[in-house]
């Protein structure tokens, strides 16, 4: 109904089959030759409606249609903190990656790797492997400590949090959302096939820009996370590792102890994959 990760604007929704056309709220509204359907009822027959939930700043969908949005309602409070909902769109950028949907989970679920394979990038940023982490349900939450962060720690302002610590969130099953010290990043997983998947990548800052020096500001950090740390490094290793994985040859995966939320959410995959039985 709506090919392509572009922003559209458009009346009405069609279908490029038989063109049945449907109103934004879902109702259908036209069909061609609608005398071949004869008796057929348009308000039985709009579009498939899934349980939806607007908070901190997100709108939350489940396919399931029991869905409560409890763990959603908590980490919007958390949302709420950072303004997520007040945030400007500074950039949006679809990327394209050869590799499973979880793999790009698995490498915003561990800092492990940040001071390796983000050595030429935001490794002089971040403490090597002082992390912590929580679930919420199926969703995971954790806190990076940064280099900047041990005078900070004792502060409870905001700004002065940010810059000891990144904050990051994993929305299940493929949502993620980094909190730097002055922009949000919010990505977004699309699976297309197993070793493929569109990662849509939106820059959130607390204001439009309204100088040329905060443009520039703002442009370098969308260079240092978007096309250096996302782009050149965490998705070029999640095609390399896809490709390991697509050759057969491993009978195993080591996780240390500073991986442990990888398997949490490997976990919370089994667990929404197996049917549910009563
Ligand atoms: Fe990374």
């Amino acid at each position: 109904m709506v090919e392509g990760c572009a922003v559209v604007t458009a009346p009405r929704l069609v279908c490029p089959y038989h063109a049945w056309t449907y109103a934004l709220d879902g109702r259908l509204t036209g069909l061609p030759r609608a005398d071949t359907f004869p008796g057929l009822d348009k308000s039985e027959h709009g579009l498939k409606r899934l349980p939806t939930h607007e908070a901190g700043g997100l709108i939350w969908f489940s396919f399931d249609e029991s869905a409560d949005f409890g763990e959603a309602e908590t980490l919007a409070r958390d949302f709420e903190a950072f303004d997520l909902a007040g945030q400007h769109l500074f950039r949006r950028r679809t990327h394209d990656v050869r590799a499973n949907w979880k793999l790009i989970m698995d490498a915003f679920l561990e800092g492990y790797h940040i001071q390796r394979l983000h050595a030429g990038t935001i490794a002089p940023f971040f403490k090597d492997g002082v992390s912590t982490a929580d679930a919420i349900g199926p969703h995971q939450r954790s806190a990076v400590g940064r280099e900047a962060g041990h005078a900070a720690l004792s502060s409870s302002d905001w700004a002065t949090l940010r810059s000891a610590i990144t904050y990051t969130y994993q929305m299940f099953p493929g949502t993620v959302l980094v909190v730097s010290p002055d922009y949000i990043n919010l990505m977004v997983l699309m699976p297309q096939a197993a070793d493929r998947v569109l990662v849509e990548d939106f820059m959130l800052i607390p204001q439009a820009s309204a100088t040329e020096k905060a443009l520039a500001h703002w442009e370098r950090g969308w260079e240092l996370l978007d096309g250096g740390a996302f782009a050149g490094e965490d998705f070029r290793a999640c095609e390399l590792g896809q490709q390991g994985l697509a050759s057969g040859s491993l009978d195993r995966l080591t996780l240390g102890t500073l991986e442990r939320g990888i398997r949490s959410f490997h976990d919370a995959v089994d667990r929404a994959l197996t049917p549910r039985t009563g």
